[in-house]
C-alpha cells in the first residue's frame, strides 16, 4: 500500500490501491475518513506509485466528498447520489455508511488476481467485501460484493450492486441496445446528459427481450473500431439486471451495475452472507475493435464452455417440420444429415407428452415422455439411426416451463409461478415453475439426466426458455416473496452446476427464444446459444454483428434456413461467421444447391479454427456502408478469413473501392482467394498474387461486393 499526502489542495494522508491489467487500471484512494473512492479509471500510469497525486476526482472539503467517487455508494448517509446499496438495519434504521478496514491481494496464477476490500459500517455490524479479480493479458477486469450481515437479527437488502465505477472525460457516448422477439440487438447511440439513464428488465427467467445487460460507453467522444476510450460492460445474471449511467454535478460517470432490485428486497438472515452477480468489463483505448477482442479472448479463455474448444455443425429439424413429425420422417433426417455433412442431427420441440400430445406449443410441455405415436421407439431409436449414419444426436429441451394443458400442470399446480388471486397469464401458452423451489430443481436436473441415463449416447442439448415471469409469486417462498427473482436464477445455476458436475462436457446451446438470456454467468454452463429466430441472412448480418462485439463467434449459433430472399450461398456464407447449422430440407434442395451445401460444410471445417478462435475485425459496418465486411485471424496471422456481404439492393451499390484489411502481420507476404463458390462460378480472385500485410492493411483489398456477387468468402493465407 502507498501511504502519503494527496495533492491537492485538501491534502489530507491518504493511501493507495492501484489494480491493473496490463494496459488499464484503476486506482482506489483511501482517505483520511476511511471513505474508498476511486481516483483514476483508464490507461494505467507507468509508475503506479504516482497515483497518489492525483487529485480526487470528486470534489473535497464539501458536501459531495468521498461520495460521488465512492468505491461501492452507500446509502442514507451523507449520500444524495444513486446509491450501489442500500440497507435497512435489524433495529430498522435505514442508514449505511461504508469504512475501509483492510485489503489483500490474492494471485491465482501470473495471470488472474483478486483484489479483496473490506469495508465496514462504523455503527452497525454490517461487512461489505469488494472483489475486483483482474484478468492482466486479456485487460478484463471482473467485480462483485459479498454482503454480510452480523447484526442480532435480519438486514433488509434493498439494493445490492456488483460493482460501482467511476470514470472521468468530457463527454459520454453510450451504445446500448433494444429489440424484441427476432429484433435482437438493435443499437441505439446517445450523448449521456446529466442525470440518470437506466438500463434494465424485469422479465424474470431471462436478462434480455427488450433490452440486454450488455453496453459500452466511449469517452470523450464516439469511438470508432480502431480508434477512441470505450468500456464495455456486461452483467453476469440471467435474470432481471439494472445498470445505472449517472452525470453527477462533476460531470463524471457514476456506473452502477448488477441484479435488478426491483421488487427484490432481500432479507439476509444474521449472519448470513450475500454474494452480488458479477459485472465484468473491459477498457481501451484503441477503439471498439480492441475492446471486444479483449473481451472474446477472455471469454474464450476463462468463461465460455470449452471456449476454446471445438462445436458440432448440425442439421435441425425445427423449420423443416416444426411439430409435425414421426419416427420415419426423422430417420430420413438424420439420413440427410449424414448427406449433407453435418456432425449432428438436433431434434427440436414437439418429441414429448402423451396425455397432451405436444403438436404445437400449446399442449404437453413438463410431460418429458416421448410421444408413443410420433416415436414408438423412443429416443434411443433415433440415437441408433443417428450411429447408423455415422452422425451424432441432440435433442431440444424446455425444461423450466409447463403448458396449463399438461399432466405436470395437473399434478404439481403448486409448482407454478403464479398469483393466487389473478387469472393466469400466458406467454406462448406457458408458465414458468417455481425454480426458487428445490423440488422444481431436482425435477429440472431430472429432464435432462433422465434423457441421459436412458441414451448416454445423445450428444447435445438445446436449453430452451420461452416465457417470462408474469404475477410473480412462488407458493414455496410463502412469506418471501420479494426473494423469488432472485432465487429463480439461484435455483437456475444450481441446477446448472448439477447438471455440470455429472456431465462436464457435453455441449449445450443456451436458448431463449432468441438470445433472450445470453450473458457471461450463463455462458460458464453453455458452450454456445442462439442469436434469434430471425434467420434472415440480411437481418442476420445486423444482429451477429451487434452480438460480435460482446460475444464470440465460437458462442454464435447461426442457422442455414428458408428466412429470406438471399440464395442459399448468402444464406450459408452468414452462418459460417459463427458455429454453421442448418434447419432446411435437405431433400427438396436442387441438386446444384445441395452440392455447395456440401462443399460449403467442408469448406467450413476448413476455416472454423480461425473463425473460432481468431480475432475478429470489424472493417465496414453494414450501417455506415451498402456491404459488410469483417474478418477473423488467427494467432500466429499467417491465416484469415475475411467475410464480405451486400446489404443494399441500391442501384450501384457494392464495393467500388479496396477494404483495408486489419489484424494481419506487415511483414508477411499473402495470398487471397476466394472460397465457398457456388457449383459452375468462377473467381477471379484465385490467390494467384501475393500481397504484404502491409499492402492489405494500406490499399486494401476489393472483394468484388456488386448486385451478382452478394456475398464473398476470402481466405487469407500466407505465401511461403
Ligand atoms: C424457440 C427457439 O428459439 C426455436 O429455435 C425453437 O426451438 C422453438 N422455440 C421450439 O419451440
Amino acid at each position: 500500500m502507498i501511504t502519503s499526502l494527496a495533492g491537492t489542495a485538501f491534502a489530507q494522508p491518504t493511501s493507495v490501491i492501484p489494480i491493473e491489467t496490463k494496459r488499464y487500471g484503476l486506482a482506489l484512494q483511501v482517505g483520511n475518513d476511511k471513505r474508498v473512492g476511486i481516483i483514476h479509471f483508464g490507461t494505467k500510469l507507468k509508475n503506479s506509485s504516482e497515483y497518489l497525486h492525483a487529485p480526487a476526482m470528486s470534489r473535497r472539503g464539501d458536501d459531495y466528498s468521498g461520495i460521488l467517487n465512492s468505491v461501492y455508494t452507500p446509502s442514507g448517509s451523507r449520500n444524495l447520489v444513486e446509491p450501489a446499496i442500500r440497507v435497512t438495519h435489524t433495529d430498522g434504521n435505514t442508514s449505511l455508511d461504508l469504512q475501509y478496514v483492510s485489503h489483500s491481494v490474492q494471485k491465482t496464477d501470473n495471470n488472474v488476481s483478486t483484489t479483496s476490500i473490506l469495508l465496514r459500517d462504523p455503527a452497525y455490524a454490517l461487512d461489505v467485501t469488494l472483489f475486483i479479480k483482474v484478468y492482466a493479458e486479456e485487460d478484463v477486469i471482473e467485480q462483485w460484493s459479498v454482503i454480510k450481515n452480523n447484526e442480532k437479527g435480519n438486514v433488509t437488502l434493498h439494493k445490492y450492486a456488483s460493482a460501482n465505477l467511476y470514470v472521468s472525460a468530457k463527454d459520454y457516448y453510450l451504445n446500448h441496445y433494444h429489440g424484441d422477439w427476432a429484433k435482437e440487438m438493435q443499437p441505439e447511440e446517445i450523448r449521456l446528459t446529466s442525470g440518470i439513464k437506466v438500463l434494465d428488465s424485469k422479465l424474470g427467467t431471462r436478462a434480455n427481450l427488450y433490452q440486454p445487460p450488455t453496453f459500452m460507453v466511449s469517452l470523450d467522444k464516439p469511438a470508432s473500431e480502431d480508434e477512441g476510450r470505450v468500456l464495455y460492460g456486461s452483467v453476469e445474471w440471467s435474470g432481471n439486471f439494472r445498470v445505472d449511467l449517472e452525470v453527477d454535478p462533476l460531470n463524471n460517470l457514476r456506473v452502477i451495475a448488477g441484479i435488478n432490485p426491483f421488487a427484490s428486497e432481500y432479507v439476509l438472515g444474521k449472519g448470513h452472507e450475500f454474494t452480488t452477480a458479477l459485472f465484468v468489463y473491459t477498457y481501451s483505448d484503441k477503439g471498439k475493435g480492441d475492446a471486444s477482442r479483449n473481451m472474446h479472448r477472455w471469454a474464450r479463455k476463462y468463461r465460455v464452455m470449452q471456449g476454446n474448444g471445438s462445436r458440432l455443425t448440425l442439421l435441425n429439424n425445427w423449420e423443416a417440420t416444426y411439430f409435425d413429425f414421426n419416427e420415419t420422417k426423422l430417420a430420413e433426417l438424420i439420413k440427410d444429415t449424414k448427406k449433407l455433412g453435418v456432425d449432428m442431427f438436433l431434434l427440436d420441440d414437439g418429441w414429448f407428452g402423451n396425455k397432451y400430445p405436444r403438436n404445437g406449443d400449446n399442449a404437453g410441455l413438463g410431460d418429458w415422455q416421448e410421444n408413443v405415436q410420433k416415436l414408438p421407439h423412443g429416443i434411443g431409436y433415433l440415437v441408433k439411426e443417428a450411429q447408423n449414419n455415422q452422425v451424432k444426436f441432440g435433442i431440444w429441451v424446455e425444461p423450466e416451463m409447463v403448458n396449463p394443458k399438461s399432466e405436470l400442470y395437473e399434478k404439481h399446480p403448486e409448482w407454478v409461478i403464479r398469483q393466487p388471486n389473478r387469472p393466469e397469464h400466458l406467454y406462448r401458452n406457458q408458465l414458468v415453475l417455481d425454480l426458487s423451489n428445490p423440488q422444481v430443481q431436482d425435477f429440472v436436473f431430472g429432464v435432462l439426466d433422465n434423457i441421459m441415463t436412458k441414451n448416454p449416447n445423445v450428444a447435445f442439448f438445446k436449453w430452451d426458455c420461452n416465457a417470462v415471469i408474469y404475477n410473480a409469486h412462488s407458493q414455496y417462498l410463502k412469506d418471501k416473496q420479494s426473494h423469488l427473482y432472485v432465487e429463480y436464477v439461484r435455483g437456475l445455476y444450481k441446477v446448472l452446476e448439477r447438471f455440470r458436475a455429472k456431465y462436464p462436457d457435453l455441449p449445450m446451446m443456451l436458448c431463449s427464444g432468441g438470445g433472450g438470456r445470453v450473458d457471461y454467468a450463463a455462458l460458464k454452463y453453455f458452450t454456445e446459444f442462439w442469436l434469434s429466430d430471425n434467420t434472415d441472412p440480411l437481418e442476420r448480418i445486423f444482429i451477429q454483428w451487434e452480438y460480435s462485439y460482446f460475444f464470440p463467434a465460437i458462442t454464435h449459433d447461426n442457422h442455414v434456413t428458408d428466412w429470406g430472399k438471399q440464395p442459399i450461398k448468402f444464406r450459408t456464407d452468414v452462418a459460417m461467421m459463427g458455429k454453421l447449422g442448418f434447419d432446411i430440407v435437405v431433400s427438396e434442395l436442387n441438386q446444384k444447391d445441395l452440392e455447395f451445401c456440401q462443399n460449403a460444410v467442408s469448406t467450413y471445417k476448413t476455416i472454423n479454427d480461425v473463425v473460432w478462435h481468431g480475432d475478429l475485425y470489424r472493417l465496414a459496418s453494414p450501417r455506415d456502408n451498402d456491404y459488410a465486411s469483417l474478418m477473423y485471424v488467427n494467432d500466429s496471422r499467417d491465416r484469415a478469413v475475411m467475410f464480405n456481404y451486400l446489404v443494399s439492393n441500391r442501384y450501384g451499390a457494392g464495393t467500388l473501392s479496396p477494404i483495408k484489411l486489419n489484424g494481419l502481420d506487415p511483414d508477411k507476404k499473402y495470398r487471397v482467394k476466394e472460397i465457398n463458390l457456388y457449383p459452375g462460378t468462377k473467381s477471379s480472385i484465385t490467390g494467384d498474387t501475393s500481397y504484404s500485410g502491409d499492402y492489405l492493411m494500406t490499399i486494401g483489398f476489393n472483394p468484388g461486393v456488386n448486385a451478382r456477387r452478394a456475398s464473398v468468402i476470402l481466405e487469407v493465407t500466407e505465401a511461403k
